[in-house]
């Protein structure tokens, strides 16, 4: 008997990276999943791709009534595509405000809307947020992305209170800098990757960067029936980062 036996998850942004990591462990612990993305035809079996965009309201809606149906209804909900945004708060346009927001907050709004009615009809709902340690730490050159994940951690907490008496649990994954594709775009568009890719190890205290099997392993734990009593939390996957501050190395050591 595996943990996820008999459930039925959704995982947006589920055709790359954490995503990928978190629908993949699922599957692998008894869980069947779709996986909405705007490039879902990749998706790897036994996931079901299902195309979306999660900043347009009628391809959600449509997506999870479809995914829904084919999986016979939705105990866990993923809420995990995001953007990146580089720069200060003088950097970016009101236009790229509203897009990125649009992605990385309404796109969990307008999932999580379109998924509830189906969530209140399992016995084990929940729904996990990708949120990210930019939302308790001030990175430089992060602003407005930034803002996206401190409104992911306080939308988090909001829902957890909203739907805790009809007994669905709300929570969140912290990652640290995650070696995902997504990084490995930032980093191609480096000066010196090689700098850059140091520069972000050096950041976490465990020196290296979190893995995207590490946060699905916490979204799993957060999703998982075993968690009964875990709602309204931040598990921060983030090699220490947000939490740890150590001394500079001692020469020598
Ligand atoms: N990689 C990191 O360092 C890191 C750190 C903290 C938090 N996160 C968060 O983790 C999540 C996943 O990031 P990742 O590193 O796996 O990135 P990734 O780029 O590898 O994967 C993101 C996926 O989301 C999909 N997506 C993007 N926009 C979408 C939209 N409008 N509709 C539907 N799907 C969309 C992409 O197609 C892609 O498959 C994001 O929310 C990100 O903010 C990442």
């Amino acid at each position: 008997m595996k943990d996820f036996d008999g459930l039925k998850a959704v995982v947006t942004g589920g055709a790359s990276g954490i995503g990928l990591a978190a629908a993949r462990l699922l599957a692998e612990r008894g869980a069947r999943v779709a996986v909405l993305d705007l490039d879902a035809d990749g998706v790897p079996e036994p996931l079901r791709g299902h195309r979306a965009d999660v900043s347009d309201d009628a391809s959600v809606t449509a997506a999870v009534s479809d995914a829904a149906g084919a999986l016979r209804g939705i105990d866990v909900l993923v809420n995990n595509a995001g953007i990146g945004a580089v720069g200060t708060v003088e950097d970016n346009d009101d236009a790229e405000w509203h897009r990125v927001l649009d992605v990385n907050l309404l796109g969990i709004v307008r999932t999580t809307r379109a998924a509830l009615r189906h969530l209140r009809r399992s016995a084990h709902p929940a729904i996990v947020n990708t949120c990210s340690v930019a939302a308790t730490a001030g990175l430089p050159q992060r602003a407005l992305y930034s803002a996206t994940k401190g409104a992911v951690l306080s939308l988090t907490l909001a829902m957890a209170a909203d739907h805790v008496r009809e007994g669905i649990r709300v929570n969140c994954v912290n990652p640290g800098t995650a070696d995902t594709p997504w990084i490995g775009r930032l980093l191609d568009r480096a000066a010196d990757p090689a700098a850059e890719r140091a520069a972000l190890d050096a950041r976490q205290p465990m020196g290296r960067l979190v893995t995207a099997d590490e946060v699905a392993a916490a979204i799993a734990y957060l999703a998982s029936p075993a968690a009964a009593s875990v709602t309204g939390t931040a598990l921060a996957v983030d090699g220490g980062m947000q939490g740890l501050r150590l001394r500079a190395p001692e020469p020598g050591r």
